[in-house]
């Protein structure tokens, strides 16, 4: 029994550390094309230290030659694209950083648990997805409808595509404990409000996101998840 949980919990390790090495891996080089800088030997200032929890996936067991074959670039350009990345996100050296860059001590029993119901029945990973956990794209989880109708367009209003109404960018969450009040009103106060909103289902209305449904989380489900958003929080790192 002991042996089995220890296997799963192994094997969420892994998937986690290779998701987070993927998503890094291709944000880097999105982020990389038509920058001139990023050829021009500036990783030479980085400061490595800052870096470390970053680019320590890559000792997946993966060997250089994998990682050239798979990146179709150079062990040196894949490190540059790497600090390249590492400039653009607020803050790197969370203890969920630390976690997945392979250090299993970072999170404890319950924040471990918390991830877990994030990317599992939580359904979060579905925009919230990636090393600054939003997939960058607009949806309406139901904040701006009240009394019958959406009291602010949001998105529609740039795009006027109907599917935007309501619809507003997926926010980071890294460092989000800090970052209250919470949704593009300020509506929720708290960590915990965040949570129960997801439990709830959003706020229902017509152009509700498909992701968005009633998940009924347990009270354990709502202070492991809520414990795993604390665990985004990092040094903030500045002159990016
Ligand atoms: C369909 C996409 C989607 C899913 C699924 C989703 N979110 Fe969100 N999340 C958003 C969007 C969009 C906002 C901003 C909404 C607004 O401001 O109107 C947001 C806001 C938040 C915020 C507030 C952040 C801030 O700085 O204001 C938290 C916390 C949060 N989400 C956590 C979660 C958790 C936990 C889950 C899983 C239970 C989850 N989200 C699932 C899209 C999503």
């Amino acid at each position: 029994m002991f042996t089995e949980t220890l296997r799963l919990d192994e094997e969420i390790d892994r998937q986690t550390r290779v998701e987070y090495l993927d998503t890094i891996l291709h944000e880097s080089e999105r982020l990389s094309r038509g920058r001139s800088f990023f050829w021009d030997g500036r990783v030479n200032s980085l400061e490595p230290q800052a870096l470390q929890p970053i680019i320590n996936p890559i000792e997946l067991g993966l060997t250089e030659a994998e990682l050239e074959r798979r990146t179709g670039m150079k062990v040196t350009e894949v490190t540059a694209a790497l600090a390249s990345y590492v400039r653009t996100i607020r803050s790197g050296d969370s203890r969920f950083d630390r976690y997945a860059a392979g250090r299993r001590d970072s999170l404890n029993a319950l924040e471990k648990a918390g991830l877990e119901v994030f990317r599992g029945e939580g359904g979060c990973t579905a925009c919230h997805i990636g090393p600054n956990f939003t997939d960058e794209l607009f949806h309406n989880t139901g904040v701006a409808w009240h009394d019958g109708r959406i009291t602010d367009e949001g998105r529609f209003a740039v795009s006027g595509n109907p599917r935007d109404h309501g619809a507003f960018k997926t926010p980071t969450l890294r460092d989000v404990a800090g970052s209250a009040p919470y949704m593009h009103d300020g509506s929720l106060a708290t960590l915990e409000d965040g949570v129960k909103f997801y439990s709830e289902g959003g706020q229902s209305n017509p152009y509700l996101d498909s992701q968005i449904r009633p998940r009924h989380f347990s009270p354990e489900e709502k202070r492991s998840l809520t414990a795993f958003l604390r665990t985004l929080s990092g040094k903030v790192r500045e002159g990016l």
